[in-house]
């Protein structure tokens, strides 16, 4: 999609790669709604972009529906119209399944999952009915294609976002809408901080509370990715309307034994032809 004079609404702009992703658009002339549950970092957000008149902040928690509608309203009050929708907005928190408890699961898949349909629902309408077509863009993982150990439910949350930015690209087409995954490898940002964000509902039955202290103390390699990188690479994905953005080449033979395994394990038999047939259109050739 093209980005010149486009409206970007992005989700978890205010810190780290979705920051990255606002300044790659701003300077490609796209005008960027930053929706950030981090009040503090919207201000600071808006000063590093330096770029008032293209750059509108809203607060979000984007488990909030009834907020989420609020805030697309404020994007549309200001720029018209939302052609670009970020679903970037995600917590890094993390454990062994066997410490896993139910605050951990609901409030890592209400975020990084519920998050993710939250914008679907709510901005996808809006796209749809202005004609002039646009993109959605979502923030997997790297982890969504080979899984990391001790991080079930980040990446249960980030596989299912993959499997859902891949079934609603076809669907979506006809309307010029553009479907992208952005499955980064690790890149510098504030997400240890993640343990910061957690509510008060979701601290009574927790397995993580204590490692997520921990997590906080880890350092950011100056060896992962920057920000600007990455947000250089999803604006040339958002352009060439690419299915899958990837950053690290040093996953690929991961990649490769992981999807021989699954093939390996397809029935050794002839094909069916008559069943080919009837199930052809779920094929994927
Ligand atoms: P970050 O912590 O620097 O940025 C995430 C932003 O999302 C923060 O500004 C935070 O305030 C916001 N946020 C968190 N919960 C929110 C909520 N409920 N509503 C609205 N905003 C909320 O972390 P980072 O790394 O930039 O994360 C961005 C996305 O990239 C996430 O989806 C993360 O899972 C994903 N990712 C990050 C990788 C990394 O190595 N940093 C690797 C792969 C994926």
């Amino acid at each position: 999609a093209d980005v010149r004079g486009k409206t970007a609404f992005i989700t978890g702009g205010a810190n780290g790669i979705g920051l990255g992703i606002a300044r790659a658009l701003v300077k490609a002339g796209a005008n960027v709604v930053i929706a950030d549950i981090r009040d503090s970092s919207l201000a600071e957000a808006r000063a590093a972009l330096a770029a008032d008149s293209q750059v509108e902040t809203v607060q979000l928690d984007v488990t909030d529906r009834a907020g989420f509608a609020r805030a697309a309203d404020a994007a549309e009050a200001r720029f018209g119209k939302i052609h670009l929708l970020i679903g970037n907005a995600g917590i890094g928190v993390m454990g062994p399944i066997l410490d896993t408890k139910y605050d951990d699961w609901d409030w890592a898949m209400g975020v990084n999952f519920g998050g993710v349909i939250n914008g679907l629902v709510t901005i996808l309408p809006r796209i749809k009915a202005h004609g002039e077509g646009g993109q959605v863009v979502t923030t997997s993982s790297q982890s969504a294609l080979i899984p990391v150990p001790m991080t079930a439910t980040y990446t249960a949350a980030k596989a299912a976002v993959l499997g859902l930015m891949e079934t609603i690209r076809g669907e979506l087409a006809p309307d010029n809408i553009g479907v992208s995954a952005f499955l980064p490898g690790p890149v510098q940002s504030n997400i240890a901080m993640s343990g910061e964000l957690r509510p008060e509902a979701f601290k009574q039955d927790s397995g993580y509370i204590d490692r997520e202290a921990q997590l906080e103390k880890r350092p950011v390699s100056p060896l992962w990715m920057t920000p600007e990188e990455v947000g250089e690479r999803v604006l040339a994905g958002i352009r060439a309307n690419d299915l899958y953005i990837l950053t690290h080449p040093e996953f690929a033979p991961g990649m490769r034994t992981r999807f021989d395994a699954i093939l390996a394990s397809m029935p050794d038999e002839p094909i069916n032809q008559p069943r080919a047939e009837a199930i052809g259109f779920l094929l994927g050739n």
